[in-house]
């Protein structure tokens, strides 16, 4: 059989492939990229407009977002907005919002996109609770496109060999299980409104790479959980159009990795000189991957960790 549209004239048929099998999925925009410029190439009367862009486009979608209330969660539900998503609810530990949040909230509101921020409290480790909390923005807006699970917590420096069981299972349970209960709430929404959905996990490089100088086993170990749970889900979900993708940044300045650079000033030179680019990374600087991951832009892209780490991994 010949690949729908490919050769609809001699004209295109001149330049076009031909696939003995049928397509199996299309572009919900239409042709792109080679097939729109044959589209173009037999037809003078289309006008080629770039439409990459258009593929990053998160125009009227629904988002979920934990640890939204600061930092790189935050940081990244505001990219989502910018791209166009109707809604991204954040939800965090704290009863109220912080002074960014509402900020941020704001600057959405005068985006003129129709965009918008929601924050509610909650915690990742109550899985009931998340569970009818997103079957409420279910209810209310009849759609869930993607979801990104950034709430995480780092502990001290303790030796391995002494790490208490307790502050142990407190990190495995938020940065591990907690991330399993935030993709399960909006996996479930995906899945009961059947359009598919993009879950983007974020682990860290410290789920495959060991931070030099650093005893941080349960973060460590956590983050690791977070890259394997990223694949099996893929592999659970793939049916239902769900994508899930782990996203592991490097080393960046947040209120997390401040409370380990502001007590040790020494430690930003260090962290620096650990990647090619010697420096540390923007929370700004995740915008484009969450946007890609989130999007039509990364549809075959399902079961695979992106590592931004200014190349820490290459040495
Ligand atoms: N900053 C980095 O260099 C870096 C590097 C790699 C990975 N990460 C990961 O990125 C994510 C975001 O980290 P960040 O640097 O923005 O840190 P952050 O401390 O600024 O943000 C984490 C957020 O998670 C929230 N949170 C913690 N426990 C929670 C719970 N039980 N329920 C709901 N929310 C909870 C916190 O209140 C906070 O707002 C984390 O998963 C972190 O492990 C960060």
């Amino acid at each position: 059989m010949i690949r729908s549209g490919l050769h609809d004239t001699d004209n295109a048929a001149k330049f076009s492939y031909s696939s003995q099998f049928p397509a199996q999925s299309a572009s919900p925009l239409g042709k792109l990229g080679i097939e729109a410029a044959l589209e173009a190439a037999a037809d003078p009367s289309i006008t080629p407009k770039p439409k990459i862009f258009d593929e990053f486009a998160l125009t009227d979608r629904v988002g979920l977002v934990s640890g939204g209330n600061r930092g790189l969660g935050l940081e990244m539900a505001l990219a989502c907005c910018e791209a166009g998503a109707r809604v991204v609810y954040c939800f965090d530990l704290p009863e109220k919002p912080s002074d960014e949040w509402i900020a941020s909230r704001d600057y959405v509101a005068k985006l003129g996109n129709n965009s918008r921020l929601e924050y509610f409290s909650a915690n990742v480790t109550d899985q009931q609770g998340l569970w009818k909390k997103t079957e409420e923005i279910g209810d209310k807006e009849g759609r869930m496109d993607f979801c990104v699970a950034a709430a995480g917590i780092l502990r001290s420096h303790t030796d391995c060999l002494e790490y208490p069981a307790q502050e142990y299972r407190e990190v495995l349970d938020v940065n591990t299980t907690g991330v399993l209960f935030t993709a399960q709430a909006a996996g479930r929404q995906m899945s009961r409104f059947g359009r598919g959905g993009s879950i983007v996990l974020i682990a860290s490089m410290s789920g495959s790479i060991t931070n030099r100088g650093h005893a941080w086993i349960s973060y460590n170990t956590s983050k690791a959980a977070v890259l394997q749970m990223a694949r099996s889900m893929a592999c659970e979900l793939g049916e239902k159009k769900i994508r899930v993708n782990s996203l592991s940044p490097g080393h960046i300045y947040t209120s997390m990795t401040a409370a380990y650079l502001d007590k040790q000033p020494h430690l930003f030179d260090v962290w620096s000189s650990m990647n090619p680019l010697g420096r540390l990374g923007r929370p700004d600087e995740l915008r484009g991957v969450v946007t890609w991951l989130a999007s039509d832009a990364s549809t075959f892209c399902t079961g695979s960790d992106i590592i931004v780490s200014g190349g820490h991994h290459s040495w």
